[in-house]
């Protein structure tokens, strides 16, 4: 990327759009980036905002000339948990958004970033240290969009030179904005109740471990990976990515450490079903090796920065 060019954020006023979008302003200028989103108001306080239904290949087609965009953040989608309830809807909202972006792409020759997710394995790969190459059967909407998404970029780039990037992202852990209906929104959750002084009510089991990342490490793999050389880019579906995994039960109990009067019940929902269909640590070596992935934070770190951050 030139620093002139112009960076398109689709779905920034979602839970990475929010930070990923103020990163990449500080980082290549407010200016540079183009933070658009269903709604008709930015989250963020500065910097261009246009509204922008993904679906729609004509308004997307506008604001990439308008603005003399070269790179595009792809974030819109319907999470897991909203997925199951609305199947065919998520499925039209993840799959079309993808594809009016790498049509676009390919019209254009922009950079593309997709959000894939630990969604998609499902219960035939292994649970533990999840390789990359595992099969990928998962049992949820958001899943099969996923994998095909994931497919339908590596597509774009063998057949017609499209520069698209993915990781498979862990849930992730943020305080500037609450998450948007996936599985892994417990993690978020726990914390706003914890600061509250109130009890929590877990959807999912104390013994439910899942892969999770705080959102530093989230932003600094994104960038990191989209700045890469482009022949360090091995694998064009998605890279495996972790940072750490824990089970409700550990999550309170670091919690406990700060707020020792917290109490937590559980009460298990359809979420379940979901988490315990997908990996409980992911094996990202590939990443590692191809453009020096390493995560920063752990569980007890994670918790005092995500706690001190909403306390104040
Ligand atoms: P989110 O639900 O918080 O935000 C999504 C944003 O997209 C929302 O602001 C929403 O208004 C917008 N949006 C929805 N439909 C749209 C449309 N048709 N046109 C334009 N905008 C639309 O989601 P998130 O947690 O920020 O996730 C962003 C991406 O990362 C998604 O693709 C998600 O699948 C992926 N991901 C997230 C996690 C996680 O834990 N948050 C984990 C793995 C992958
Ligand atoms: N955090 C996401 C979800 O739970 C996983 O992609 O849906």
């Amino acid at each position: 990327m030139q620093t002139t060019d112009k960076i398109l954020v689709i779905g920034a006023n979602g839970q990475i759009g929010t930070v990923l979008t103020q990163t990449l302003q500080h980082k290549y200028g407010t200016e540079q980036v183009i933070a658009t989103d269903l709604a008709t108001k930015p989250q963020n306080a500065s910097g261009i905002f246009e509204t922008l239904d993904v679906l729609d290949a004509t308004r997307l087609g506008e604001i990439i000339r308008q603005y003399n965009v070269r790179c595009v953040y792809h974030l819109a989608a319907i999470l897991s948990a909203t997925g199951e309830q609305h199947p065919q809807w998520a499925w039209s909202v993840n799959m079309g958004g993808l594809f009016n972006v790498l049509e676009a792409a390919r019209e254009h020759r922009l950079q593309v970033f997709f959000p894939s997710s630990i969604a998609s394995f499902g219960p035939h790969a292994s649970r533990e240290n999840t390789p990359q190459y595992s099969p990928l059967e998962p049992t949820t909407v958001y899943g099969i969009s996923k994998v095909a998404g994931e497919l339908w970029c590596q597509y774009y780039y063998l057949r017609y030179g499209v520069d698209a990037r993915s990781l498979r992202y862990p849930g992730i852990i943020s305080y500037q904005s609450l998450p948007g209906g996936g599985t892994t929104d417990y993690a978020v959750d726990i914390f706003h109740k914890a600061v509250k002084g109130e009890p929590f009510t877990c959807f999912l089991r104390p013994d439910t471990r899942l892969p999770m990342m705080y959102i530093n490490d989230a932003i600094r793999a994104t960038l990191m990976l989209m700045e890469a050389p482009k022949q360090q880019i091995r694998i064009r579906t998605s890279y495996n990515l972790a940072g750490m995994s824990f089970t409700p039960a550990e999550l309170t109990a670091e919690i406990q450490k700060h707020c020792p009067d917290f109490e937590v019940q559980y009460q298990p929902d359809f979420r379940q079903t979901i988490a315990d269909s997908w990996p409980q640590s992911l094996d990202d070596t590939d990443a590692r090796q191809d453009w020096g992935w390493q995560p920063q934070y752990d569980l007890a770190s994670m918790t005092a920065d995500m706690l001190a951050n909403l306390k104040a």
